[in-house]
């Protein structure tokens, strides 16, 4: 507010140079919201692990009992949510002490290693877990393959870690074993057909094999060091596998990266191919990149789904110094088919991470124009009247920030130096 009156003064009093300080300050109230934005982000996401109810470890979609019900332990959800932790014990400035860092994976590996032994439909591609551990038997899309690959992922980062810190022992007894199960699983999978990260649609997907590849060549990687040469075999070989699957999404005649092929079942609305997921296949597999997030694809891919969204929601007609609001594909019916926050935030980390600050921070100014005075982030953005709809404080909202969020901080630092 101070800031703001203090803006206010300077442009009446005439200043010759107001409208640079009106860029100016409005830089600083953009900074201190990005600066308050993370710690509430923090702030909201340890609430949303653990909380009252449930078993230790649980990590819930949302708080919303009801319309919709997120009040569940989603596997792919919590492997991308826990990623801002592990991020911190890999070294990125820390809200926690270490200790309460590895408190929290390691209450997320006790968790993870119950459910991946409770009676489910389609062992660990289960996608979704009760908040008890027991596996979610109410009908919906399954397998999702993508879950068991991001969590591998990250429980590999987590062995890292501790193998740094001298507790090799620890990784062979406790976390390889939840390792391996994932990693089978998603090996033995790698040609068979699964549902989409959206839940939607069974088929062959860009983001589900990306996905498979990192976690089976990084598991390769860790297999080896831990001795086990025969499973490090086994699981580059099925990395490659995966690699070249997902190359086969290339299509240079399209001039895109096509998300989903070979439908099986579930909807079957999706023409256009496009689909944030493809960017976001990307980012979530930064440490073992299948290409460049420069290659010529993949810009051609983000730029077209930059225009379509922009063409289809009506909030983004007017607002031309914000970002556009990005949503999941074109053709999304859920809540009517809207932009998401981690969709937009998404487009705020790719160009923050292909070093491009105005465009990063011009998609970051258009989520600060829809969370809530309190920092709140639902999933998703009306189209219509940019007000907040669906699951309300979506946890993978506030990831997705907060990984945005970082890739901003380093690129920051990389221009000082
Ligand atoms: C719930 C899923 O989580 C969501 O992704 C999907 O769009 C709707 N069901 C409709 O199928
Ligand atoms: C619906 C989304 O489509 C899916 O990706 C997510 O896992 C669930 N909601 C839970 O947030």
């Amino acid at each position: 507010m101070r800031k703001f009156l203090l803006f206010l003064t300077l442009t009446m009093l005439g200043f010759a140079n107001g409208a640079d300080a009106g860029v100016r300050i409005g830089k600083e109230i953009f900074d201190d919201w990005l600066k308050k934005q993370r710690l509430v982000s923090e702030r909201k996401i340890l609430k949303n692990i653990s909380p009252p109810g449930t078993r230790r470890g649980a990590v819930v979609a949302s708080p919303s009992k009801h319309d919709p019900n997120y009040f569940y332990h989603w596997v792919r959800d919590a492997a991308l949510v826990m990623d801002v932790w592990m991020r911190q014990l890999e070294g990125y400035t820390p809200l926690l002490r270490n200790t309460e860092l590895e408190k929290l994976m390691w209450d997320f590996l006790d968790f993870t290693g119950y459910s991946q032994s409770t009676p489910a439909y389609v062992g660990v591609g289960e996608p979704r877990y009760n908040v008890d551990g027991t596996a979610n038997l109410d009908p919906w899309g399954r397998p999702q393959n993508d879950g068991p690959a991001l969590r591998a992922s990250l429980f590999i980062r987590f062995s890292r870690y501790l193998i740094s810190t001298g507790r090799e022992g620890l990784v062979r007894e406790k976390v390889w074993p939840v390792i391996q199960r994932d990693l089978d699983y998603v090996g033995e999978q790698i040609y068979a057909p699964s549902f989409d990260l959206w839940e939607e649609v069974k088929g062959d997907h860009f983001y589900t094999r990306v996905t498979a590849r990192a976690a089976l060549f990084s598991g390769s990687e860790m297999a080896r060091d831990v001795g086990f040469y025969a499973k490090a075999a086994w699981l580059s070989s099925q990395a490659a596998v995966a690699e070249s699957l997902a190359f086969s999404h290339f299509d240079e005649s399209r001039e895109q990266i096509v998300e989903n092929m070979n439908r099986q079942d579930g909807i079957d609305y999706k023409w256009s191919g496009l689909d944030v997921a493809t960017v976001l296949a990307l980012l979530h597999t930064r440490q073992k990149p299948l290409v460049n997030l420069t290659d010529v694809l993949v810009m051609q891919t983000a730029e077209k789904i930059e225009r379509m969204f922009h063409s289809i929601y009506n909030i983004n007609k007017n607002l031309d110094h914000l970002g556009t609001a990005i949503g999941r594909y074109p053709e999304d019916h859920y809540y009517g088919g809207n932009p998401w926050f981690l969709a937009t935030l998404a487009f705020a980390e790719y160009f923050y991470l292909v070093g491009n600050l105005d465009e990063g921070d011009r998609y970051m100014r258009r989520v600060r124009y829809h969370v809530d005075g309190d920092g709140r982030m639902d999933e998703q953005i009306s189209r219509e009247n940019g007000y907040m709809l669906s699951a309300h404080d979506l946890t993978w909202s506030y990831a997705a920030f907060l990984t945005a969020y970082e890739a901003r901080q380093r690129l920051l630092s990389s221009k000082i130096k």
